[in-house]
């Protein structure tokens, strides 16, 4: 089944249609059911768009953990992520990005399980890219959210590098991150240190800062939770580069900021766009989202 892809970023096809969210970012999929299995032709549609769009919403669902984990699985298989702590008790490939544990109590806003998000997911970041295979995609859906503050923006990469200037695109060709998950502890000291065991499952991962992708595209391939150090800079001089990449990457024309309602289910390409949270109050909201992470491929070097 074919879908029109118009220059506006809204389509159609037999089974849903599309609004977009923003100019180069995400389209809203109208028309359907993501808890039951997907026609073939549905889900190849659904592809298309999201290639063009990063960013997929899909609004009202209605979700079970099996059921957001079976969606998921139809675009690969799914990570599992290294601290147990924050994953569903009951379903292991379920983060619980929440200050809500298992059995629905709210956390105290200095609960380490939640200051976990507070900090790690308030600066600019792609999910798993600590991981030697990073991660491809998330899928972040919404059970309860504050009456204000806690959107999730996000910054189109590919669009960013395309703009930036040619002298900085000549500074940074050939250059490498280290991705390190043990700089979680780095950037948020207070909480808990990992264990020997966690910190042996994932070692440093080094990824181009210019990731070429499948189709031709290039886009900015950086982290502000995991990554520090600029391959051959010293550390001061990678973080300034970082910073100033950063800087631009947040510009207002690469950034879709979404305000979510519950029922929402949003699915990211973590390869090509950045994402942060923006402040709430953990002490007055709940917030309660649970996300299923993609596995991808390795990054040619
Ligand atoms: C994530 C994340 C942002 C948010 O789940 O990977 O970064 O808005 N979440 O909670
Ligand atoms: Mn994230």
């Amino acid at each position: 089944m074919a879908t029109v892809q118009r220059a506006d970023g809204a389509s159609t096809s037999a089974s849903f249609t599309t609004r977009p969210l923003h100019p180069s970012l995400g389209a809203e999929v109208i028309g359907l059911d993501v808890s039951q299995p997907l026609a073939p032709s549905t889900l190849a549609a659904l592809k298309d768009v999201w290639r063009a769009r990063h960013i997929l919403l899909f609004r009202g669902q209605t979700l079970s953990d099996a059921q957001q984990i079976a969606f998921s699985k139809n675009f690969g298989t799914l990570d599992v992520h290294i601290e147990d702590d924050k994953t569903s008790t009951r379903q292991r490939e379920i983060l619980r990005v929440a200050n809500v544990d298992d059995e629905g109590n709210t956390m105290d806003p200095s609960d380490p399980r939640y200051r976990y998000y507070s900090i790690l997911t308030s600066v600019w970041h792609t999910d798993g890219s600590y991981r030697v295979v990073p991660s491809f995609a998330s899928n972040l859906y919404a059970l309860e959210v504050p009456a204000e503050g806690g959107n999730t923006c996000f910054a189109d990469c590919v669009a960013a590098y395309t703009a930036l200037p040619a002298a900085t695109k000549a500074r940074i060709a050939g250059k490498h991150m280290v991705h390190s998950y043990a700089n979680t502890r780095y950037f948020a000291r207070e909480l808990p240190p990992l264990s020997p065991d966690q910190l042996a499952a994932l070692p440093p991962a080094t990824h181009p800062i210019v990731r070429t992708h499948a189709d031709g595209r290039k886009s900015l391939y950086i982290s502000a939770n995991v990554a520090r150090n600029v391959g051959g800079m010293p550390v001061e001089e990678g973080e300034a580069l970082l910073r100033e990449l950063l800087a631009f990457v947040e510009q207002p024309q690469f950034v879709y900021c979404h305000q979510w309602k519950v029922g929402d289910l949003l699915m990211w390409d973590n390869r090509g766009t950045l994402h942060r949270v923006t402040p709430w109050d953990a002490g007055k909201y709940r917030r309660h989202l649970r996300r299923t992470e993609i596995k991808g491929t390795e990054i040619p070097v």
